[in-house]
């Protein structure tokens, strides 16, 4: 039966069912509008989505696939432009059994050269200027800002303490500082000075590897390289080859930034903020003017991470900022059962962090962050997935997605569940008050916010902030989003094994509806939920539908959905929504 949501939420949506279909879904009073999908122009001239006769030199210049973060930067740039900027998306990973007709997931010797290329070039991220004129959003096709970035051909340049560095020199690039391709860009943040920053997080699985890795076997263990890969593309490029170019790895892993303002602008791997699976990387400016930046390591029993800047962020001139992510201190973060969080300092020299241990620079402990982290004692977590800070009440909330790994031995208060398949969601207080917290602080507070699953399954161990209505239990938190109140707005990866489609939750952090969460949107079938980002007036929320139709066993002839199109002959396509309110309001009232 229904149960009464609890009075005092600020949210005043009318909410969403649970349910599973083909379709998107959005609470009553909303439009949902599909605004670049799959395919999709990017470059001016790009050519048509011919999904029969795919082509890496069209895929280079459409809309990449499986569509993760997404950052709106308002034009002009400083404006707060709400019906007009700059979209930058992440193209996280490629289905390749919905991609191509007649292969399947596991048909990697049976992909062609152009198959291979078409899957790097559908990686990497996307910038498309967009306007809303007239209620509706439009993507400007001959925008001069429209820019792709690809695993196929985009120039990296790696700054930082790490560039340089022997153990990132191939043959390709004696240099060490030159890096063809990004690739598994999974969410993002963006920094005060306008540039936006990409994570490389499950990039192993593009690598073949070796069956001698030499001084790098145990840091490529520890990174899962050699587990079976998820892709082939040594077969036609070497530098995927870990016997060909044993330092490879290396190149990958970091926190790309670069200025969607500017697109001919080189982007930069940033390595002082470490190298690990990243989830996303999301920004704060401290008191102090120094900048805070939060990164979760996503994958069982990893760490959180948090990097302050030396230097000073100059607001009034964006070049001053440039190379300000090349300096400062990475820090790993340890719960204790007290509710106090302590970030240690990953520094070359410092503890355990020496030439004893195998550490000879800071580069070296940049190269292998998480066996630095291992050794100074931080608390490994069920899948950090998206970290952030709450523009309004200071404090960080950390997305923990699931970890079914975690045993009844292993349970500890920031994980105190074993095997656990919903995940979990801490609020992280860093010391002063509300709009001073100090963000350099290395002694914090933490809490958890909400345990997800069924609060019907007593087995779930669900807690929430109080009773929340049968729609409001959500699974396996994923990303997340403030608006303007303050209010936390989280996207799910995983919930259809639960029997639900993800989605959107959104609950208030404070008062009555406090961790109240209610049903927004939900995904068609088989997709996850990315990226959720409002426009500066919040009366547009974005959201990403990755990889829609991709249940067990679809196929390109028959997907679990055909949305957005629903044309036969034409595969599902991961795609970009635009939510907005029918009345022209704030998204949640
Ligand atoms: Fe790409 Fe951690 O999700
Ligand atoms: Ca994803
Ligand atoms: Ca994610
Ligand atoms: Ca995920």
């Amino acid at each position: 039966a229904a149960i009464a949501p609890r009075p005092g939420s600020t949210l005043t949506f009318r909410e969403l069912a649970h349910g599973y279909d083909e379709d998107h879904h959005v609470a009553e009073g909303y439009d949902a509008q599909v605004l670049i999908r799959w395919g999709d122009k990017v470059l001016p001239d790009a050519p048509p989505f011919e999904p029969r006769n795919l082509t890496a030199a069209a895929q280079a210049k459409q809309f990449g696939y499986n569509n993760d973060y997404v950052g709106f930067f308002p034009l002009p740039r400083g404006s707060k432009s709400s019906d007009h900027g700059l979209l930058t998306v992440n193209h996280e990973y490629t289905d390749r059994q919905l991609m191509f007709p007649g292969i399947g997931p596991e048909d990697l010797d049976r992909q062609t050269a152009e198959m291979i290329d078409i899957e790097l070039a559908a990686h990497g991220a996307s910038v498309v200027e967009i306007k809303r004129e007239g209620g509706r959003w439009q993507v400007v096709e001959t925008s001069p800002y429209n820019r792709r970035l690809t695993a196929l051909a985009s120039e990296f340049v790696v700054t930082g303490p790490a560039a340089g560095h022997d153990r990132l020199k191939t043959k390709a690039d004696p240099t060490g500082t030159k890096v063809i391709g990004t690739i598994n860009n999974c969410a993002g943040g963006e920094t005060p000075w306008g540039t936006v920053l990409v994570a490389e997080e499950n990039f192993h699985q593009y690598f073949r590897a070796s069956a001698d890795a030499g001084a790098e076997a145990a840091n490529y263990k520890r990174m899962g390289i050699g587990d079976r890969p998820a892709y082939d593309w040594a077969r036609f490029h070497d530098r995927f080859d870990v016997a060909k170019e044993p330092n490879e790895p290396n190149r990958f892993g970091w926190m790309v930034e670069f200025d969607p303002y500017d697109p001919k602008s080189v982007p930069k791997k940033r390595t002082a903020l470490g190298r690990c699976k990243h989830e996303a990387a999301t920004t704060i400016l401290n008191g102090d003017g120094r900048l805070v930046i939060y990164s979760g390591d996503d994958e069982a029993f990893e760490y959180v991470y948090k990097f302050i800047t030396s230097g000073k962020v100059d607001p009034a001139n964006p070049a001053a900022n440039a190379d300000l992510l090349d300096a400062g201190t990475l820090y790993v973060g340890r719960f204790d059962a007290e509710g106090g969080l302590t970030w240690l300092p990953l520094v070359f020299g410092e503890g355990p962090l020496t030439s004893a241990n195998g550490f000879h620079s800071q580069a070296d402990v940049l190269i292998e962050t998480r066996r630095a982290a291992d050794l100074v004692g931080a608390t490994p977590m069920d899948r950090p997935e998206d970290v952030e800070p709450n523009p309004v009440t200071g404090t960080v909330f950390m997305n923990l997605t699931n970890n079914t790994k975690r045993k009844d031995d292993r349970q500890d208060a920031a994980n105190p569940r074993a095997r656990n398949a919903h995940g979990h969601i801490i609020e992280m207080i860093p010391p002063g008050e509300r709009g001073k917290r100090d963000h350099a602080a290395t002694a914090y507070r933490w809490s958890i916010f909400l345990l997800a699953g069924n609060p019907a399954n007593a087995k779930d161990g669900a807690r929430y902030g109080g009773e929340i209505s049968e729609n409001g239990w959500l699974s396996c938190p994923d990303n997340m989003a403030f608006d303007r109140e303050g209010r936390i707005w989280i996207s799910t990866d995983g919930a259809p094994k639960f029997g639900i489609a993800d989605g959107i939750w959104a609950a208030d952090v404070e008062g009555p509806g406090r961790a109240m969460t209610r049903h927004f949107y939900r995904t068609p079938r088989g997709a996850e939920m990315c990226g959720p980002c409002f426009t500066p007036d919040n009366t547009t929320f974005f959201v990403a539908v990755q990889h829609p139709g991709d249940e067990a066993k679809a196929t390109y002839e028959a997907p679990a959905t055909r949305w957005p199109d629903f044309k036969d002959g034409v595969p599902p396509r991961p795609a970009v929504v635009a939510i907005t309110r029918k009345d022209g309001g704030p998204v949640g009232g």
